[in-house]
């Protein structure tokens, strides 16, 4: 395995994923019942970006981009304040928060962090940041995906996995989530189960998404943010994070305000877009007045471009 995050952290596709991990968190923690956050793919927890990011400095069109925003919407000031706890209160961002890190932050002292990852030197890593302080935390070296099966369903009956593998080989990524969450599901079926996922060309992910919304879910829904056309093969234009059985108005905030938001925000070029998208949906989950949100939400929803303002040049 070669994948490193330490050489991402912060790039586009972790913009996308964490506001929405910190939107997850922040509705599933509103009921007072214990949650096990379930993270298969952790990474090491938190990075800094004057090291493996620097040499790539993919970091500088995402999070570098928003620093310091002042017309923020709240979803992503949240995520924001967030970051700049880790850079201590925030006028320069030299350190970035890893999923594991954003959900210590978030969640509370009844609730329980599970966190896999798979190269030993990394989990070493995660463990020294976060497991030695906290109680809630445990760290698991080995495969993710295995720990659907180990670790579910959880004694709190309540839980959010994260599903944020490295895609180094990525129709076997796509096979292997597949199975994990029909495994997942089968033991956990009112889990939330969030998947992230990169996008270059759109017609490669879509066999992917068609397989998550055929799942044995109640409803599916996912949020996806491009900065270019999602026409090329050989570059990551964009990601998508796909959630199984996502709490109630996840779409409608997403859709109405922070999704478009950052999506003119972080635009490269004039194919930067955005989609909220169902890919299974029952009917109980449609909110009480769709019209609220015209044409977002509903399956075959199209594909927005960003709202129009010009491209910033890259930084
Ligand atoms: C994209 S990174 C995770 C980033 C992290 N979730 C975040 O948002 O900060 C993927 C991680 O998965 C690890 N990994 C790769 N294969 C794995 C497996 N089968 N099980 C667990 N971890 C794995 C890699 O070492 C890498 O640290």
């Amino acid at each position: 395995m070669n994948y490193r995050h330490s050489f991402h952290a912060g790039n586009i596709g972790d913009v996308l994923k964490h506001v929405a991990l910190l939107e997850l968190l922040r509705l599933l923690t509103a009921k007072d019942g214990a949650l096990l956050y379930l993270d298969t793919h952790a990474g090491a927890g938190g990075y800094d970006l004057g090291g493996d990011a620097a040499r790539t400095d993919e970091w500088r069109q995402g999070v570098g981009r928003l620093w310091g925003a002042s017309s923020a919407p709240p979803a992503v000031a949240r995520w924001l304040a967030a970051v700049a706890a880790w850079n201590e209160g925030g006028k320069v961002v030299h350190r970035y928060p890893g999923s594991p890190g954003l959900a210590a932050d978030h969640l509370r002292g009844q609730d329980r962090l599970l966190l896999c990852e798979a190269q030993p030197a990394v989990a070493e890593a995660l463990r020294r940041r976060l497991a030695g302080h906290d109680r809630r935390v445990q760290v698991v070296e080995g495969d993710g995906y295995h720990a659907l099966k180990a670790h579910l369903p959880p004694p709190e009956r309540r839980g959010l996995v994260l599903v944020d593998p490295p895609y180094e080989a990525q129709q076997a990524e796509f096979d292997a989530i597949i199975a994990a969450l029909r495994e997942g599901l089968r033991r956990f079926p009112t889990g939330v189960y969030a998947i992230w996922y990169p996008i270059k060309q759109a017609s490669a992910v879509a066999h992917f998404l068609r397989q998550l919304g055929d799942l044995p879910v109640k409803s599916a829904l996912t949020l996806e943010l491009w900065v270019r056309a999602t026409d090329s093969p050989l570059r990551m234009n964009g990601s998508g994070l796909a959630v199984l059985n996502p709490p109630w108005k996840l779409d409608q905030e997403a859709a109405s305000s922070w999704l478009p938001w950052l999506a003119r925000e972080l635009a490269q070029d004039r194919g930067a877009g955005w989609r909220c998208h169902w890919l299974r949906r029952e009917a109980a989950a449609q909110p009480a007045k769709p019209e609220q949100v015209p044409d977002r939400g509903r399956p075959g929803a199209a594909r927005r471009p960003a709202p129009r303002s010009r491209p910033r040049p890259p930084r």
